[in-house]
């Protein structure tokens, strides 16, 4: 199959910009495409033939659900019951926007391979101009997960869609570099207390300033069966193993001298105060101190290792206040709990 990439303007609601993939998802088939968080890939979510053709282009476990994406409010009513009064608050606050909640499933209407046969359904609307002009346009919910290869950082840009699933889908819509770059947080309404079950754009703090205490799932609790089924499977993962580190640049340095000493290349992606150390490659997560930077850069940092020989990543950790407790979540996973003690 061939792949094509459309440049579609952030400002644009031209029909005609979107009118391919809206015929392409109409007729059952996967469409990527930017939102504010990272690039998803789209099919309609009553469809259960469209569907699985989003978990054969990524080659993802079946058993791990996907989010559904609306264009209006309204949409919601035709798919989900009950819906919690602090789920209500929290979308007229953040939606459009990086959250996605965990709502009852009205049975029989989406696409059963879309929840992975929950009785629960994860939804939300994203803040991006040309992700709601399409959903929009549709008028139809769209199942999509982050539109790279399962297990791989999530693209940040068309050209990593493209690396991953060239020859696979038939559309990729590029509206440039997304946002936030790292997916939006998700929480489940469906249990007693909200939980978050993982962190992102929208952060414990601003949600628990609306609707009072939320709690956080342990995604590293590996005895209970997890409660976001993706959180069980490699995530984030370079060729190369990712090891964290003390965030000291005189560990750092030590760290670099003995993986010299034993013959090897190391990259470290960590913020520019640790540009001077002399590693083999270095990919900037930004100022020091500016989460929201680094997680903007993490999955390019994260990918860009690929394109290199290295042997091992050193990531220095960061700070879990705020958007930094999702950068450590996905850094934790993409280097599988590994440290490097030194
Ligand atoms: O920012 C995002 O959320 C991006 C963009 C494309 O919208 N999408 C995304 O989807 O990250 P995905 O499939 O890569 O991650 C979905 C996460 C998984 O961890 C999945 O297990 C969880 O949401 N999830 C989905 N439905 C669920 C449900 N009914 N119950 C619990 N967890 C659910
Ligand atoms: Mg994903």
């Amino acid at each position: 199959m061939k792949t094509t990439i459309t440049i579609v303007d952030n400002l644009s609601t031209n029909k005609s910009s979107y009118t391919q993939a809206v015929d392409l998802l109409t007729r059952g088939e996967v469409v990527a495409f930017p939102t504010e968080t990272v690039y998803g890939l789209g099919a309609i979510a009553t469809s259960e033939e469209a569907v699985a053709k989003i978990f054969e282009a990524k080659g993802r476990p079946q058993d791990n659900p996907l989010i559904v994406h609306i264009g209006s409010k309204e949409e919601i009513s035709a798919f989900t019951h009950d819906i919690p009064k602090l789920a209500e608050v929290c979308m007229d606050m953040f939606w459009p926007g990086p959250l996605t909640l965990i709502l009852p499933l009205k049975s029989d209407t989406l696409a059963k391979n879309v929840t992975a046969g929950l009785e629960t359904v994860g939804v939300r609307m994203p803040e991006h101009s040309v992700a709601l002009e399409l959903l929009k346009q549709l008028k139809q919910p769209v199942a999509a997960p982050s539109a790279n290869k399962s297990g791989k950082p999530s693209p940040t840009k068309a050209e990593h869609v493209f690396h991953d699933l060239a020859g696979k889908i038939p559309l990729i819509l590029d509206g440039g570099t997304t946002g936030i770059g790292l997916e939006s947080t998700v929480i489940d309404f469906v249990s007693d207390t909200p939980t978050i079950l993982r962190p992102g754009g929208v952060t414990k703090e601003m949600l628990e300033k609306v609707i009072g205490q939320v709690s956080v799932a342990k995604s590293t609790d590996h005895e209970d069966a997890p409660r976001a089924p993706g959180m069980k499977y490699a995530h984030y993962a370079p060729d190369s193993p990712v090891y964290l580190i003390e965030n000291s640049i005189t560990k750092v340095q030590q760290a670099v001298k003995k993986i010299h000493s034993e013959q090897k290349k190391v990259a470290i992606i960590a913020s520019d105060l640790f540009s001077q150390i002399k590693g083999d490659y270095f990919f900037s997560l930004g100022k020091e101190n500016q989460l929201g930077d680094a997680g903007h850069l993490l999955y390019q940092a994260l990918r860009s290792c690929d394109e290199t020989d290295v042997d091992i990543i050193l990531v220095p950790v960061l700070s879990k206040e705020g958007v930094g407790m999702a950068i450590m979540n996905r850094l934790e996973k993409a280097a599988n709990g590994k440290w490097f003690h030194i």
